[in-house]
């Protein structure tokens, strides 16, 4: 595992807009991985910019997203498939049906966990980013989820609705399931990029880095895959520095 540690957050946003540009240039049809919550809000600014300025195009790329919320459709502020618009969409040329990302208020979900995983069968995703849970929950897999999963239907742990409760009203606006990647999918990946911003995150990247290997904090099965890069701020940073 690559680890590079950055003095904030803006940083950590320039050095992954660095990996973004480079694959892109080296493969114009990328197929991308992308993630939602405020981690990776300045990388998308930074896209965002890098696309304006034809550093990078959008056009021929496909974008396949981790997870979405159970019962928000893509109107619905927030969801996922809203936050990618909000964040990245609106703001790049792409083909409409080059963006995918569950259906979270398809009528049979399990159902739509299979459509969603044939796509992803059907393609290899170049680059994936990830953000961490607290928990270590990469995605929407929680702790003990299997290592060999594949897109499912989850119901969220009462600690993840709560930190992602800043977002909704109340923690009862919070939807109790999501459909997500599973492990095995995420894994597939030929490069990772994960980034973790803030202290606290600080425990969740200690134990990815120096924990066991095990279902119980899902992010530590990224040790066993041969291309990924972490990058983090200095507070994400912390523990591991003071263990040195
Ligand atoms: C949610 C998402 C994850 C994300 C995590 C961390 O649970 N499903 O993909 O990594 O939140 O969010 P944040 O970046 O806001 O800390």
């Amino acid at each position: 595992m690559n680890i590079i540690q950055c003095n904030d957050s803006k940083e950590v946003a320039l050095l992954s807009y660095r990996i973004f540009k480079e694959q892109l240039i080296k493969k114009p049809n990328s197929t991308l991985g992308l993630a939602t919550g405020s981690t990776p809000i300045l990388l998308y600014n930074e896209l965002i910019k890098g696309s304006q300025l034809n550093e990078i195009s959008f056009k021929k790329v496909n974008i396949f997203n981790l997870d979405e919320y159970v019962g928000l459709n893509s109107e619905h502020k927030n969801s996922y498939a809203f936050f990618m618009k909000e964040y990245l969409l609106n703001f790049i040329e792409i083909e409409d049906n080059h963006f995918h990302i569950p259906n979270g208020t398809a009528c049979d979900l399990i159902e739509e966990c299979h459509r969603y995983n044939n796509l992803l069968s059907s393609t290899k995703i170049d680059l994936q980013l990830l953000g961490l849970g607290e928990n270590g929950h990469i995605g929407f897999n929680e702790p003990n989820t299997s290592f060999e999963s594949t897109t499912h239907l989850v119901e969220l742990t009462e600690n993840t609705r709560k930190n992602n409760s800043i977002y909704f009203k109340s923690i009862n606006d919070i939807p109790t399931h999501a459909i997500t990647m599973g492990i095995s999918n995420i894994i597939n990946a030929t490069k990772i990029l994960l980034l973790a911003i803030g202290e606290n995150k600080a425990e969740a990247v200690y134990n990815l880095i120096n924990g066991p290997i095990d279902v119980k904090f899902p992010g530590s099965i990224l040790r066993n895959h041969p291309d990924v890069t972490i990058i983090l701020d200095k507070e994400a940073a912390t523990l591991i520095n003071k263990v040195k």
